[in-house]
């Protein structure tokens, strides 16, 4: 009686899942032009109306071809939404978005058609992925709008708002976190497998600051010539710089009322670059994590933070102060990704799921992590041990970063 309950809750909480999830989804393709759905304004990343056509392609891959035993039901898209079917370039001529929702709708109708008869308990890991899954195309289709926004706006972020909130007391506060060991990781049912397993991790002291870095701050850095002085520089930051002959980041503005809000827009050479400017250095993955730590529900935590969308671009450091971590560090979940000094690998014990192309392709030695998630980050996926990762070269996701130094 009892098991069969909890299976039936299972299964109504998975169907809210993926219906509160796909309704955000489909609210951005609201009134779209074909041109911006079709539009490629940097050549890493494909065209929204792309993303929307592989959020059903995979949902039907793993949850109708591989788990119910159904055949594929639209072969014809199989080469032009799979992850590895086309180059990028090649996936601009896209069927009309009607076409695209008529193919997630036949989808997402079979799957919980399916879902009424499946084991629930056996998949439910399986589930949890895919609306993982999905609200990450989510983020990039945000993205890859606001790049579309640069490019009409002759690099210029459009905005219609030009409040700001008044800046806090002291930007400069960093917080010491005393030496001990912490849990890594995160073993739960929705968790990534990336994220497993959790481990205990002894970290020496140290100190990271209360706030990403703010445009205001960053400033000092361009004012300073930072752009031009090797110093700051790593070889391979210095390299990256001259080929992309960058000045700030971005989505950046010269209108002070942005001055306190977070860095939006650097690579990873820049964080690095800024950080050795004011004599400190990027976090590493740990020290993050363990400095991010919550004590409330997540559910919490969530409701402070700005994400999902709801205020549509950053906000100015310290707007949720009952979001803070338990050390008080402020803006970890939401607001902007933060880059880290570490490299993308496997934790000891790691086991790919549901494939070897999700995660462990990319521990390449290549991919520095970032965490927290930003304002387009879905509520789901903001927990301190998610872990996003992209090239250190890479700017145009919602990518700020805080600085940290070692205990002296
Ligand atoms: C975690 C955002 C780097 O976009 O490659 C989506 C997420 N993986 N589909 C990516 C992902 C497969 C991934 N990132
Ligand atoms: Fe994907």
């Amino acid at each position: 009686m009892i098991s069969k309950l909890s299976k039936s809750s299972v299964r109504e909480a998975i169907i809210l899942a993926f219906v509160e999830c796909r309704t955000k989804t489909l609210a951005i393709f609201e009134g779209m032009d074909r041109m911006t759905f079709c539009a490629q304004p940097h050549p890493d990343f494909s065209p929204v109306g792309w993303h929307l056509g592989h959020i059903a392609y995979t949902e039907a891959l793993w949850l109708l071809e591989r788990s119910a035993g159904l055949p594929c039901l639209f072969p014809q898209y199989r080469q032009l939404f799979a992850a590895d079917g086309l180059p990028k370039a090649k996936r601009v001529e896209l069927p009309e978005l009607t076409e695209i929702r008529y193919y997630l709708d036949t989808v997402r109708a079979k799957v919980l058609d399916s879902l009424k008869v499946a084991d629930v308990e056996q998949n439910e890991r399986l589930w949890r992925f895919l609306i993982q899954h999905e609200s990450q195309h989510h983020e990039i289709i945000s993205m890859v709008l606001e790049l579309v926004k640069l490019s009409h706006s002759h690099k210029k972020l459009l905005r219609t708002d030009r409040a700001s909130q008044p800046a806090p007391n002291n930007l400069e506060d960093t917080i010491q976190i005393p030496a001990g060991e912490f849990e890594q990781g995160n073993n739960s049912i929705d968790a990534l497998d990336n994220e497993s397993p959790a481990h205990k991790v002894y970290l020496d002291t140290y100190w990271i600051d209360r706030y990403p870095v703010t445009c205001g701050q960053y400033l000092t850095f361009i004012e300073a010539g930072g752009y031009q002085d090797r110093r700051w520089w790593s070889n391979a930051g210095w390299h990256w710089l001259q080929t992309e002959q960058v000045t700030q980041p971005l989505y950046w503005d010269n209108d002070r009322t942005w001055d306190n809000r977070p860095v939006c827009g650097v690579s990873w050479y820049e964080a690095e670059a800024y950080s050795r400017f004011v004599g400190k250095r990027l976090p590493t993955e740990a020290e993050w994590e363990k400095a991010a730590t919550q004590n409330v529900e997540a559910k919490t935590v969530i409701e402070n933070c700005n994400c999902d969308r709801l205020v549509g671009k950053t906000t100015a450091v310290n707007a949720y102060p009952d979001g803070q971590s338990i050390y008080g560090l402020s803006d970890t979940l939401g607001n902007v990704w933060e880059w880290t000094d570490s490299w993308f690998a496997g934790y000891e014990g790691f086991q790919s799921y549901p494939y070897v192309g999700y995660s462990q392709v990319y521990f390449d030695q290549k991919h520095r992590v970032l965490k927290g998630g930003s304002w387009a980050t879905r509520p789901w996926v903001l927990r301190p041990s998610f872990r996003n990762w992209y090239y250190p070269s890479v700017r145009q996701i919602f990518a700020g970063f805080r600085c940290a130094a070692d205990d002296k």
